[in-house]
């Protein structure tokens, strides 16, 4: 192996930056070109390649985002986008490739070395944790922190009116930042994707919050949970309880930028230099992963593979903190 290639794709996350120097200074440690894609897969297509050198990855580690941009490429998803990806990537030589993102990325990269035969090692970097073969994947906690700053903020609001907030954090499909957030921040309600949300449920314990003169509430909820979001929430809510002030803020993309935690940037700089160590010795179709803190390898195929499910005991947990 003489030539990587290294790319970013899906969401961005924080610490993609540090994954990528961490990956492109090893690969040059190990004798190795190493050729950054823009735009992901997209990048691959339309031929976006450039030759990286020790320098292209100064002065990055702090900053969110990703310097090699990121996309959602459809093309790539069709026969005739991965084929023009292939006659790109030989044009340039390459012949490994180091795939940052989530599950989408993993899928694409497995379909493409079924076809092509291509060497690639991905590392999981998505803010919403929910990967399989990993305990964690980068950003989740620079964006878990960046929730807990927003909702502590709130909170000071919501105690001087008396009010009940529903904040909406991100997770289409994962419960892993609301559950988090929600757990730091006292939140007294919280609520996932992973389990089916009871509105009678809900309105019970704020009436029994309310009779115990307990009038702060703030409620979590992550984006995909089965209500729809937190207006639908508030509406619902306010339907039941018109006497009560509610509000909602949804906090967005806020939770993917900015500078990367201190955990986050060390797992990135272990992921990079493990995926890398694991291209030159002759690993291929696995993503890097941390288990108990150790970097551990898992099969592309059970990483796109439904995540690990969310530990419903941490939920009960902190309805008992809560009350
Ligand atoms: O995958 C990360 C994530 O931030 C999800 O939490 C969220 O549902 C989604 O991406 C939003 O995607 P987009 O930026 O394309 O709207």
């Amino acid at each position: 192996m003489k030539k990587l290639a290294l790319l970013t794709s899906g969401g961005d996350a924080p610490g993609m930056n540090a994954a990528i120097r961490a990956v492109a200074r090893t690969a040059l440690y190990n004798g190795l070109e190493i050729f950054g894609i823009r735009r992901g897969y997209q990048g691959m297509i339309d031929g976006d390649i450039f030759k990286m050198e020790t320098t292209s990855v100064s002065n990055i580690i702090q900053r969110g985002g990703t310097i090699l941009k990121t996309a959602r490429s459809k093309e790539f998803l069709t026969l005739e986008g991965r084929e023009k990806a292939y006659r790109q990537l030989k044009q340039h030589d390459i012949d490994g490739l180091v795939l940052i993102g989530g599950d989408g990325t993993f899928k694409g990269a497995n379909v493409f070395f079924k076809e092509y035969s291509l060497p690639a090692v991905g590392i999981p970097g998505t803010i919403d944790n929910d990967i399989a073969g990993t305990d964690y994947t980068l950003g989740f906690d620079t964006a878990v922190n960046t929730a807990v700053e927003a909702i502590d903020k709130i909170r000071d609001t919501a105690e001087a009116h008396d009010r009940i907030f529903i904040v909406e954090v991100m997770g289409r499909d994962a419960g892993y930042i609301a559950l988090n957030s929600g757990i730091a921040c006292g939140a007294e309600d919280i609520l996932v994707p992973e389990q089916a949300s009871d509105i009678n449920v809900i309105l019970e314990r704020i009436g029994n919050d309310k009779r115990r003169k307990k009038l702060v509430n703030i409620i979590v909820v992550a984006e995909g949970d089965d209500f729809g979001g937190a207006d639908a929430l508030r509406i619902k809510i306010m339907e039941h309880l018109p006497e009560l002030d509610v509000r909602s803020t949804i906090l967005g993309h806020i939770q993917r930028g900015g500078s990367p935690s201190y955990f986050d940037r060390v797992q990135a700089s272990r992921m990079g230099y493990a995926a890398v160590n694991a291209l030159v010795s002759g690993q291929t179709q696995v993503m890097v992963g941390l288990e108990n803190q150790e970097i551990i390898y898992t099969s592309f195929d059970h990483a796109i593979k439904q995540h690990a499910p969310l530990d419903m005991k941490m939920l009960e947990m902190a309805k008992i903190l809560a009350s």
